[in-house]
C-alpha cells in the first residue's frame, strides 16, 4: 500500500491531484490527439503528412472511409461525459456530412431496441472502452450489422477490439474519475472525422479550412485560457461553495458546455446542479429563477449569440442577475455591457464549433476548486467509478 502511494505520488508529479494534472495536461493531450492527423500546412518530413498537407488524415478509418460515407445515418452512442462530446460534435458533423446525425445514452437506445440497419453508421464514443452499456449496445449493431466505429482512449480495450474501425483519442491515461482531458480529445476527434468525412465536397472546402486552421491554433488557446482563468475560478468557488444548487444555460455549440459543467459540478462538489437548454426557460426553469439562485450564462460568439442575449434578458427580468457568471468570448462587447452586473469570465475566440472546447476548462477548473473548498475526495467522488463495467 506504501509503494501504491509513493507510485501515485509520483504519477501525480508536482499536482496535488490528478485531477488536476489532467486538466492542466489539455494543451498537450490535444496536440497529442491531432498529431499526424491534423497536418499543418508547412509540414512535415514524412510522406503520409506531405499527402495530406493542410489538410486532416485518419488512418484507422481509412479502410472503412467510403463506406461511413455512403452511409443514411450517423447514431453517435456513448454515456457520461462522453454522451457529451457527441454533444458538442454533432452540429459539425451535421454541417459537413449533410448526414442525419442523432445521439443516442447508450442505456436508452438499448431500453428502446432501437431499429438499426446495415446502412447506418454506429460511433461508439468512450474514454475506457469498457462502459457496459456502450460495450453492450456495439454487440446489439453487430447484430444489426451496423457499420460500427470506435472513439476510445485505451488501446486494446473492448470497444477498441470489437468495432469495424476507429480512432483512438491518445490523450494518455486519464485517472481522475471525473473525465476531463478526455472529453475535449473526444470533441476534437469527432470534429477531424467530421472534416474527413467531407474532404472531397467542393461546397465544404472553405468551412472545412477554417475549422482545420482553427484546431491547429487551439492548444495554445487551452494554455491562455488556463493560465487566466485557474485563479478567478478559484475565487468563485470561495463564493459558490455554500450553495445548494445551480443552473447552468447554454445552446448551440454551448448546450454541451452546459450539460458537460453542470455533469462536472455535481460529480465533483455534490451540489445540485442542472445543465438546461436556453431555449428551455420559458418551459419551466424561469419558475426557478430569483435573486438567490445562481445561474451559469455561456455566451459563445455564433449564430446562437442573439437567442443566448435573449436568455439573458429573461433571466434577469427574475432577479436572476444577482447570482450570475458568464462564461463569454473575449471581445464580445454585447455581452461585456454586462461586466459590472455580473461575474463575467471570458475564454479566447475561436471557431465556433471549437468554442466548447475552451469554455468547458474554467467549468473543470470551478468543479475542481469547489471540491477542494468543500473538503471532497477530488479523483474518486463518493458512489462513482472511473469504469462502469455493469449495467
Ligand atoms: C463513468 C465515469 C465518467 C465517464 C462515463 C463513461 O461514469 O465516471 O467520467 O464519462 O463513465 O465512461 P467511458 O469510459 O465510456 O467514456
Amino acid at each position: 500500500a506504501t509503494l501504491d502511494m509513493e507510485l501515485e505520488q509520483i504519477m501525480k508529479g508536482s499536482y496535488p491531484h490528478f485531477m488536476l494534472k489532467e486538466i492542466y495536461e489539455q494543451p498537450d493531450s490535444l496536440t497529442q490527439t491531432m498529431r499526424g492527423r491534423v497536418i499543418s500546412h508547412d509540414s512535415s518530413p514524412d510522406d503520409v503528412s506531405r499527402n495530406h498537407r493542410g489538410d486532416v488524415h485518419l488512418g484507422g478509418l481509412s479502410q472503412r472511409i467510403g463506406d461511413f460515407r455512403r452511409s443514411s445515418r450517423i447514431i453517435f452512442v456513448a454515456c457520461g461525459t462522453s454522451f457529451h462530446s457527441c454533444l458538442a460534435g454533432r452540429q459539425v458533423m451535421e454541417e459537413l456530412t449533410e448526414l442525419p446525425v442523432s445521439i443516442e445514452l447508450a442505456s436508452d437506445f438499448l431500453d428502446r431496441e432501437t431499429p438499426l440497419f446495415r446502412s447506418d453508421v454506429c460511433v461508439f464514443v468512450s474514454q475506457s472502452g469498457e462502459t457496459a452499456d456502450t460495450l453492450e449496445a456495439l454487440r446489439y449493431a453487430k447484430k444489426c450489422q451496423a457499420l460500427t466505429v470506435g472513439v476510445v482512449n485505451v488501446v486494446g480495450s473492448s470497444i477498441a477490439r470489437l468495432t469495424d474501425c476507429g480512432v483512438h483519442l491518445n490523450a494518455g491515461a486519464e485517472i481522475g474519475v471525473a473525465s476531463t482531458k478526455a472529453y475535449t480529445s473526444q470533441i476534437l476527434v469527432l470534429i477531424i472525422i467530421a472534416l474527413q468525412l467531407s474532404a472531397d465536397s467542393r461546397a465544404k472546402q472553405g468551412r472545412r479550412r477554417e475549422i482545420h486552421d482553427a484546431l491547429l491554433t487551439l492548444p495554445n488557446l487551452v494554455t491562455k485560457t488556463l493560465k487566466d482563468l485557474d485563479g478567478r475560478m478559484k475565487g468563485i468557488a470561495e463564493r459558490l461553495k455554500e450553495n445548494t444548487s445551480i443552473l447552468l444555460f447554454g445552446r448551440g455549440f454551448h448546450y454541451a458546455t452546459c450539460m458537460e459543467g453542470a455533469l462536472k459540478i455535481k460529480e465533483l462538489s455534490y451540489i445540485h446542479t442542472e445543465g438546461i437548454h436556453a431555449g428551455e426557460l420559458k418551459h419551466g426553469p424561469l419558475a426557478l429563477i430569483d435573486e438567490n439562485m445562481p445561474v451559469i450564462l455561456f455566451a459563445g460568439k455564433d449564430a446562437c449569440s442573439g437567442k443566448v442575449q435573449n436568455a439573458l434578458h429573461q433571466v434577469t427580468a427574475r432577479g436572476g442577475i444577482a447570482n450570475m457568471l458568464i462564461v463569454g468570448t473575449e471581445g464580445d462587447s454585447e455581452i461585456e455591457k454586462f461586466s459590472d452586473k455580473v461575474e463575467l469570465v471570458q475564454v479566447p475566440k475561436t471557431v465556433d464549433c471549437l468554442q466548447c472546447v475552451l469554455a468547458i476548462i474554467p467549468m473543470q477548473l470551478l468543479s475542481y476548486h469547489l471540491a477542494v473548498a468543500r473538503g471532497l475526495n477530488v479523483d474518486q467522488p463518493r458512489s462513482l467509478a472511473k469504469s462502469v463495467t455493469v449495467q
